[in-house]
């Protein structure tokens, strides 16, 4: 059994990145794997403050008082994390982001607690051209990010979303959703 953490970062409960993101646990869910959805939006989390206070003796906790201490166990027991996110002005979101930022708080002594964790993305963008959309700069920037935890990429699904729900009907993203599942359980 895979435990898998997918992090939600589009506000639109009708919206293109969560069909995706349920069609994934849906699949995941049917083969046994355990499942989790953080939907970020529902959260009232607030930016890092850059004090560094969870470098002091690694307490895998944050010093400000909000809903991150209780979500990192979420983080910490996951063996797949899932960082899914529709494009914002050429980038994942700013749920999406506040997220991450906090997740300094997860350092331990010469490395931090995601290292050896296996990672994915989902995308979704407005811009019929995904040059133009911005979603290499949030490719670009999650391969950075799971280079410095240390981490496996299982790679990015990323497709033409807007307004609609275009992404239901869109048999190429739904396939290469299907192939991401069978790399999870892999
Ligand atoms: C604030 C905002 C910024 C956006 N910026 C971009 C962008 O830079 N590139 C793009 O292709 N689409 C952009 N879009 C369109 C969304 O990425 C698109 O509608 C996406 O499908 C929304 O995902 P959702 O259906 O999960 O909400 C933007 C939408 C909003 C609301």
């Amino acid at each position: 059994m895979v435990r898998v953490l997918i992090l939600n970062g589009s506000p639109r409960k009708k919206g293109n990145t969560l069909f995706l993101v349920n069609e994934l646990a849906d699949q995941l869910k049917a083969k046994d794997n355990y499942v989790k959805i953080l939907h970020l939006n529902d959260y009232d989390i607030k930016p890092c403050q850059g004090c560094f206070w969870c470098y002091k003796d690694f307490p895998l906790q944050c010093i400000q008082e909000d809903v991150m201490n209780g979500l990192y166990p979420h983080t910490l027991e996951a063996d797949v994390i899932i960082f899914a996110s529709p494009i914002y002005w050429f980038n994942y979101s700013a749920q999406l982001k506040l997220f991450i930022d906090r997740l300094v708080a997860l350092h331990v002594e010469g490395g931090h607690s995601f290292n050896g964790k296996k990672f994915a993305s989902i995308f979704v963008y407005g811009d019929t051209n995904p040059q133009g959309s911005g979603v290499f700069t949030a490719i670009k920037s999650v391969e950075h990010m799971i280079h410095y935890f240390r981490g496996e990429n299982l790679g990015t699904v990323h497709g033409t979303g807007g307004d609609d729900l275009t992404v239901k009907n869109n048999q190429k993203i739904l396939d290469e959703l299907g192939k991401l599942t069978r790399k999870i359980i892999s």
